[in-house]
């Protein structure tokens, strides 16, 4: 496992994209337009965006529809993290390197620019997608709503507030993480495949293990950098979940132990690429990336 970067080219034209679909800030109710862009254009890894387009090269899915999903999630993930830093939540400043949305804005402008993200991204990937029959795209719709729900992602979130401080099994620990993080780690790779009809359940089954491994392996290691690294490389300030007292992989299992599960995903996540098949360098990639980035 050697360090990577991820793919610069796939970062710049995410960005191109969510500048567009974006409302512009002078266009009234600009305060929130700015919040939205604010949390949702300046930094970020683009981790799921990347994900997106190194699944969709590994299906041979046109640009342009991959363009659509991963910017619908983008904006579902920017609005996570704006509730996420909420006083109500993990109450935190620092987020990007910035300060967080209610520090920049105000507690009631974030909490707006959550919600108007949040439904910004079910208005992109509503829209008609050229090459994508309305019954599969109708299925985008349902995976990213049950990603972002109460079954996936809001659902984790309930699940960690719930836990401060209690001493959960590794099981229910997996639970809170497969939920909070992986439902949308998952849709990532999984919405690509319903835009390719030739696409077997064969494989669209080793995708879904690839995508399961790496984002559970990718909050493992966001559990380990909070341990591990420093405010300023994160961006976000280190030793967050220590000091809430949160249930992570290092508390429960220790340091070592955390590592050891990181590299076992990362190897369930290589074995299910090799199931798949051909054109998968950037799944590759990404999964390098995730278990090795120190931000
Ligand atoms: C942080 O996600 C929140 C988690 C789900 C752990 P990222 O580490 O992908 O955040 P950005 O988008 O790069 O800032
Ligand atoms: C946040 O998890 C997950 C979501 C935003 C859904 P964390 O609370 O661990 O994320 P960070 O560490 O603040 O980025
Ligand atoms: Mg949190
Ligand atoms: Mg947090
Ligand atoms: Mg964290």
């Amino acid at each position: 496992m050697s360090s990577l970067q991820l793919p610069e080219k796939y970062r710049i034209r995410i960005e191109r994209v969510l500048d567009e679909v974006l409302p512009k800030a002078d266009i009234s109710p600009s305060r929130l337009h700015e919040a939205m862009r604010y949390s949702a254009l300046a930094g970020g890894k683009r981790i799921r965006p990347g994900l997106v387009y190194a699944s969709g090269q590994a299906l041979d899915v046109q640009l342009g529809a991959l363009d659509k999903i991963a910017a619908a999630i983008e904006c579902i993930h920017a609005y996570s993290l704006v509730h996420d830093d909420l006083p109500a939540m993990d109450d935190d400043d620092l987020r990007r390197g910035k300060p967080t949305a209610h520090k920049a804005f105000d507690e009631a402008t974030a909490i707006l620019s959550g919600d108007a993200l949040q439904a910004l991204a079910f208005d992109i990937i509503s829209e008609p997608i050229a090459g994508v029959p309305p019954r599969n795209q109708l299925k985008l719709v349902q995976l990213l709503a049950s990603a972002a729900g109460s079954n996936g992602m809001a659902g984790g979130q309930a699940i960690d507030l719930a836990s401060v401080g209690s001493a959960l099994t590794e099981n229910q620990l997996e639970v809170m993480h497969s939920h909070k993080t992986g439902a949308l780690i998952i849709a990532c790779v999984v919405m690509p495949s319903y835009c390719n009809d030739n696409i077997t359940e064969r494989q669209r089954s080793a995708l879904t293990r690839y995508a399961k491994s790496v984002g559970l392996a990718f909050q493992v290691q966001d559990d380990i950098l909070d341990v591990e690294s420093d405010t300023e490389t994160l961006g976000k300030q280190q030793g967050a979940d220590i000091a809430a007292n949160k249930p992570t992989y290092p508390a429960l299992l220790g340091m070592s132990g955390a590592k050891r599960k990181l590299h076992i995903l990362y190897e369930e996540a290589e074995a299910a690429l090799e199931e798949f098949g051909s054109n998968t360098e950037l799944l590759h990639n990404i999964a390098q990336y995730i278990v090795n980035r120190n931000k």
